[in-house]
């Protein structure tokens, strides 16, 4: 028998978000209410017709659903995908997912079980911290790599020998970058190594139109989408993933013997929501306000922040310590508290997606519009 590499014992590392909870705590016993621009929730309401068929959806509740999806289901997305993006994709090359986060955080483990000998996982530097978190469960390393100006550093990549997967995300959280898709999918198709294209903020793109790795091909391609934030559906729990036939058969087939599965009345709310782009238009309107309005706050007490290409978060570049700090902290966790002490505004130092962020903040635009201005209006003023 062979012996095979000996994992490293794996470390429950605290939550990402659990980390700022002493600094909400201490917020919290100064002001009756706080602004919580931390986590990337939704605040707003979903679309009307999705809570509606939710309810009335008729769907089977006595039976398991089918863990690809329903039909209906399937038909949605490729004709989402279809009006939104102008690609072609058939049923049987898309499966639902639990939203997109536990397809993330078990995809490496899928992936290894196929591959045992490749054990590193790639993705962006500053990230969505479950990518690194999917490394980890599946005894993987996680390789961050830099945005080099043409997009991600994929030359960096020939040098590893045992890649299991490279994520991308576009637009990107934390940081609203778009990469370029083409490129990637042109690497993908070289290199033989699956790519997964994280897209859950397609819609939420400022410069152009949405953009999925899909126009560019399909071969060692996977694109993931989210009803969470596309229709403010975050608790619903419906994703979707897509494209390389044979990476998507495997994983269906393998994702149905683990009983990953949406239940049939959320898969048939989703449907209806994918059918209107009325929603979105709404949505895309209201963050790029809350957007403007917040980065013109900011500049006033000297953080570097301008409108993200993509997404709805602002990444706030730190120039200096806040005033008053002595020193102590690092400088996102300095700014961090400051402005809950200061303000009641809670928001995500930038640290937690990756080392390189420790000199950035990023604020969620998701509180209603009225708060996030009370809130700029009283940073806008702050006396430096
Ligand atoms: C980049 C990215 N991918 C995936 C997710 C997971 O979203 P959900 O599981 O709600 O689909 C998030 C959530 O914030 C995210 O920011």
């Amino acid at each position: 028998m062979t012996k095979g590499k000996r994992l490293s014992k794996f470390e429950l590392a605290p939550y990402p978000y659990d980390r700022i909870k002493d600094i909400i705590d201490d917020a919290s016993r100064k002001f009756s209410q706080l602004l919580d621009l931390s986590v990337g929730t939704p605040c707003d309401d979903p679309p009307s017709m999705l809570m509606k068929e939710m309810s009335s959806s008729g769907s089977a509740v006595n039976g398991y659903p089918p863990s690809k999806g329903t039909p209906e289901y399937l038909l949605s997305v490729s004709k989402w995908l279809n009006r939104t993006c102008g690609v072609d994709i058939e049923t049987n090359q898309i499966s639902a997912c639990v939203g997109t986060k536990e397809f993330v955080a078990s995809l490496p483990h899928y992936l290894r079980l196929r591959t045992p000998e490749k054990n590193v996982v790639a993705g962006p530097k500053l990230a969505y911290p479950t990518y690194e978190m999917g490394a980890k469960l599946a005894g993987c390393d996680y390789v961050g790599l830099a945005e080099t100006g043409i997009g991600i550093d994929l030359e960096y990549l020939d040098e590893i020998d045992n890649l299991l997967c490279l994520w991308v995300n576009s637009p990107g959280n934390p940081t609203g970058h778009l990469e370029d898709l083409q490129r990637v999918a042109k690497w993908a198709n070289l290199k033989g190594v699956p790519v997964i294209s994280d897209e859950c903020y397609m819609e939420y793109n400022w410069i152009g139109p949405p953009d999925t790795i899909l126009k560019y091909g399909k071969k060692n391609v996977l694109a993931l989408h989210s009803l969470s934030k596309r229709s403010n559906a975050a608790g619903i729990r419906v994703g979707s993933f897509c494209g390389d036939p044979d990476l998507v058969y495997y994983l269906t087939e393998i994702r149905k013997h683990a009983g990953a599965m949406v239940a049939g009345p959320l898969l048939h709310a989703a449907s209806a929501a994918l059918y209107d782009d009325e929603h979105v238009q709404m949505q895309r309107d209201r963050y790029l306000e809350r957007l403007r309005i917040f980065s013109d706050a900011l500049s006033n007490i000297g953080l570097k922040v301008s409108l993200p290409d993509g997404g709805f978060y602002l990444w706030a570049k730190i120039m200096g310590a806040p005033p008053g700090a002595d020193g102590s902290e690092p400088l996102s966790w300095a700014w961090t508290s400051w402005l809950a002490n200061n303000f009641g505004v809670i928001v995500a130092p930038g640290d937690l997606y990756g080392e390189s962020g420790d000199s950035f903040l990023r604020i969620a635009m998701v509180q209603p519009t009225n708060e996030i201005v009370a809130v700029a209006d009283k940073i806008s003023k702050f006396v430096v």
